[in-house]
């Protein structure tokens, strides 16, 4: 379906040309000053210019031709030279019921997806997650699903840590603890067991142990070290030990993701790269990008116009052994060889900007991606605690991700039992729904560059830019249906049918034209790769249902059309809401 600001163009540009003037200054925006009116045309402005002209006389001369059109309740030309225009509730009505009959609520798909790999998530194998992964891990799932409603071919990919030193500290610990396990027996040629020696919770309590132990004891740390090394040569035992803990872990975390309504398409580690770095470095070497520094193999990716220093991306250490960047340039190829994509957007905290600006450079340098293959950090800021510092558990430890997600459920379900006495366990199960609105939304409606603080009684206040407030819009709108359907009787299907009148006052019209924002909001957020936009119009539109609520009598409305109308506005707003907060990745209960 056309666009409002395509529709109301079409309009403004045809009566810029029966003036005499031409087609393209007829261009609509939504208004900066929507306290005169509600969309704006400023191209009598740009007109002056080329026609030599005061540009308020020819915004009159536009304005007298849509004297009368039907598509605008009012045309103003004012100094310098705007246009301000008021919609006709008419053509307002007309959009809505368009809208309302689309499946897609008038946001149009793009006519050739592209393919985008979207890296968020990042966890680590056995290391619990922790609150610096919730970024990633709400950020880019909302990305990829803003990205896949506009029409694009997605695929997350968690992009697991598991192979660096702390698989060394692992097994090195439990080579102490338990030295007659067969995968440190070197004479060991059959089968391993199949069950892991170790649970979730005891290989997370591993982990901990084992660096802090590294860090106090240089021979362990060799230890380790080894460890490593001989995992990365394929030592039988370890890799067999090293396949457990993946097992253990990934298990976890999954449960862990599932409960934040975030699922990755791929759940590709780091370990999947490895086999693609010989070749890797040898191309390098061989074409001349790479060269020896000090021993090390590195690639120069500093540029003319860099004001800062940026220093060479090193692809091995002079021991041979690989590193962070070696493992994501070996995964970039792995990416290009398997899925092709257009696009491959990096959701990571944003300290980490200077290493992939190093090595996006040394890929498109290299030729690792195609000349228009995009590559794009999104980096995001810190979550802090009130005290304005990196947040932290209440002893100063590093706060364990299901443990705020638990915190945050006791606070919401205290407050649903507060309010209204409730069946325990759906509250409990409302609470959950609520808890994880206030915790993606809390994150979301900042922009993802930023840091922000986690305020637990904010994110969870049922007033205000909050999840809760959202949710809690859309559970009215529901349970005003809901009465509406048993008053009536009345199907599914029958109030999809309901038409949409024209708004008789205010609120209804204001609801209406924020109705009509959501197209430019999601392909904002597309465009911006920001979540935000989607908050900032959700909220307004939230306001906009509230408002026009407490000034209209709904279901006490006596003239039948009149009610029916209000009762598809209403559907055709739960509908922009529930569509807006799946899109942010969290849904709403039908009670609370
Ligand atoms: N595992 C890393 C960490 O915890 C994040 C990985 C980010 N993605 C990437 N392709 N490097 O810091």
């Amino acid at each position: 379906m056309e666009q409002i600001l395509d529709l109301l163009g079409n309009y403004v540009s045809e009566a810029f040309e029966l003036a005499g003037y031409e087609k393209d200054l007829g261009k609509v925006t939504i208004s900066n000053r929507p306290d005169l009116c509600e969309y704006q045309c400023n191209g009598a402005m740009a007109g002056a210019k080329r026609y030599h002209k005061a540009p308020v006389m020819i915004a009159q001369d536009v304005a007298q031709v849509l004297e009368g059109c039907d598509a605008f309740e009012s045309v103003q030309a004012v100094p310098p030279g705007f246009l301000n225009l008021k919609l006709s509730a008419n053509l307002l009505a007309g959009y809505l019921n368009e809208m309302k009959e689309d499946p897609r609520l008038g946001v149009p798909a793009v006519e050739q997806g592209k393919t985008v790999i979207i890296d968020y998530g990042g966890a680590n194998v056995a290391k619990p997650l922790h609150v610096g992964h919730l970024r990633s891990a709400v950020i880019g799932e909302s990305v990829k699903r803003i990205l896949r409603f506009l029409g694009h071919h997605t695929i997350g990919d968690v992009h697991l840590g598991d192979w660096g030193l702390q698989m060394g500290l692992i097994i090195a610990q439990l080579h102490e603890e338990q030295p007659d396990l067969p995968y440190f027996d070197e004479n060991w040629t059959g089968a391993y067991p199949e069950e892991a020696p170790f649970t979730i919770s005891e290989l997370e309590q591993i982990y901990p142990q084992a660096s802090k132990r590294s860090k106090e004891d240089e021979a362990f740390r060799a230890e380790a070290l080894k460890a490593t090394e001989q995992l990365q040569h394929g030592h039988r035992g370890y890799r067999a030990l090293w396949q457990h803990i993946l097992d253990v872990s990934c298990a976890d975390l999954k449960k862990n993701y599932d409960s934040l309504n975030v699922s990755f398409e791929l759940w590709k580690k780091e370990s999947d790269a490895q086999p693609y770095i010989p070749d890797l470095v040898d191309y390098l070497k061989r074409e001349g990008y790479a060269h020896l520094d000090q021993g090390a193999l590195v690639v120069d990716v500093a540029e003319e116009s860099d004001t800062k220093k940026i220093p060479p991306c090193m692809i091995l250490k002079s021991d041979g052994a690989s590193l962070y960047n070696t493992t994501d340039l070996a995964t970039i190829v792995m990416r290009m060889e398997n899925w092709k994509p257009d696009h491959i957007i990096y959701v990571v905290d944003k300290r980490q900007d200077l290493y992939f600006t190093q090595v996006f450079r040394c890929a498109r340098k290299a030729k690792l991606v195609n000349g228009d293959t995009q590559l794009t950090f999104l980096g995001f800021g810190t979550m802090n605690g009130k005290d304005g510092k990196p947040f932290k558990t209440r002893d100063g430890g590093v706060m364990r991700l299901e443990n705020l997600i638990a915190d945050i459920d006791e606070e919401m379900l205290r407050k649903i039992c507060e309010n209204h006495e409730a069946d325990p366990e759906q509250a409990r199960e409302t609470a959950k729904t609520v808890a994880l609105s206030a915790i993606k939304y809390g994150d979301l409606s900042n922009q993802a560059s930023k840091d922000y603080v986690f305020d637990v009684e904010k994110f969870t206040s049922f007033e205000g830019n909050t999840g809760p407030y959202i949710l809690y819009t859309i559970v009215r709108i529901k349970s005003i249906l809901r009465k509406y359907q048993e008053e009536t009787g009345r199907s599914d299907e029958a109030l999809a049918d309901l038409k949409i009148l024209a708004p008789a006052g205010e609120s209804e019209k204001a609801l209406g034209l924020s109705l009509t924002g959501f197209t430019p909001a999601v392909l904002l957020a597309g465009e911006e790769l920001a979540p935000h936009k989607i908050c900032g119009y959700i909220y307004e539109l939230a306001n906009q249902l509230n408002h026009f609520y407490h000034e209209t009598k709904i279901l006490t409305e006596s003239a039948e059309a009149q009610r029916e109308s209000y009762i598809a506005l209403l559907l055709l707003t739960l509908r922009v809401l529930e569509c807006g907060i799946d899109l942010l990745g969290f849904f709403a209960p039908d009670k609370m």
